[in-house]
């Protein structure tokens, strides 16, 4: 059980970001969260209600990435979880400024945040980055998708190597229950899940404390290091 650890979540205000922090803060660990709104950041330390500091961040912004490492000195492990602009649609669908604003946000927002952590990340921590099953299967009308995630994965499995000893993993996972979806209403939002979910070995659609124990465990594994964890019901067989 990771504990004792002093650990970085960059995109904690819902989600499996914030299930992650939850999970951590009560394992004991002490825990910064960040995410680009300052009144949901807020809201949900109070939810996790110890062993936790809520920090405005847009992780799009190098300088604001830059000062916010720069005041929290050195600690054990950075998750970066937060959410861009994808591109949806096939590749002749979206719009070359859509992929351009999908990289601008997730891409340069894990770049940005991993750059300006490395110097005060302690040598026997962590980076994790948080992708996404279309990084790992070929499913069409997610290729613009799949780039921003892929190209994300493929800088951790070399990060891994240049940044040794520090640890950078990837955990990718398939279709989760979070509020990414609540732009659909509620019977629409089930529907959607029920479908997707029907479509899986496991047969349904992931929750969000299910992906915080595997970063949990990736955390705290030493042995593992430039690994892709696909955590998807088995989405991508
Ligand atoms: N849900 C899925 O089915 C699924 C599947 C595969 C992969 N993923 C990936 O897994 C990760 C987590 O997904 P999720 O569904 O849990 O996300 P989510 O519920 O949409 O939450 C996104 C988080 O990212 C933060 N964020 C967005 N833009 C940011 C910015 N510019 N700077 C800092 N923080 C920012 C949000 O902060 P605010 O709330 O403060 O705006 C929020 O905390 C994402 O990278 C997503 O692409 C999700």
């Amino acid at each position: 059980m990771l504990h004792n650890q002093k650990i970085v979540i960059i995109g904690a205000s819902q989600g499996m970001g914030f299930a992650t922090a939850q999970l951590l803060a009560n394992q004991n660990n002490e825990l910064i969260i960040a995410s680009k709104t300052k009144e949901k950041i807020e809201k949900a330390a109070k939810e996790i209600g110890k062993n936790v500091v809520p920090k405005e961040l847009d992780f799009t912004d190098e300088l604001s990435v830059k000062k916010f490492f720069e005041e929290i000195d050195s600690f054990d492990h950075l998750v970066l979880i937060g959410a861009g602009v994808p591109a949806w649609g096939t590749f002749t669908q979206f719009e070359s400024q859509a992929l351009k604003n999908a990289f601008n946000t997730k891409f340069f927002g894990y770049y940005y945040s991993a750059k300006h952590a490395v110097p005060h990340l302690r040598k026997d921590g962590s980076i994790l980055m948080v992708i996404g099953g279309a990084a790992r299967k070929a499913i069409a009308g997610t290729s613009g998708v799949a780039a921003v995630n892929g190209a994300i994965l493929a800088m951790g499995r070399t990060m891994a190597v240049e940044l040794a000893p520090l640890r950078v993993n990837i955990v990718s996972p398939g279709l989760v229950d979070t509020p990414a979806y609540d732009w659909m209403n509620e019977e629409q939002k089930q529907t959607f899940f029920k479908q997707m979910g029907g479509k899986l070995p496991v047969g349904r659609i992931g929750k969000p404390d299910e992906i915080a124990h595997i970063i949990e465990a990736v955390l705290n594994n030493k042995y593992m290091t430039g690994s892709v964890i696909d955590i998807d019901g088995g989405g991508n067989l």
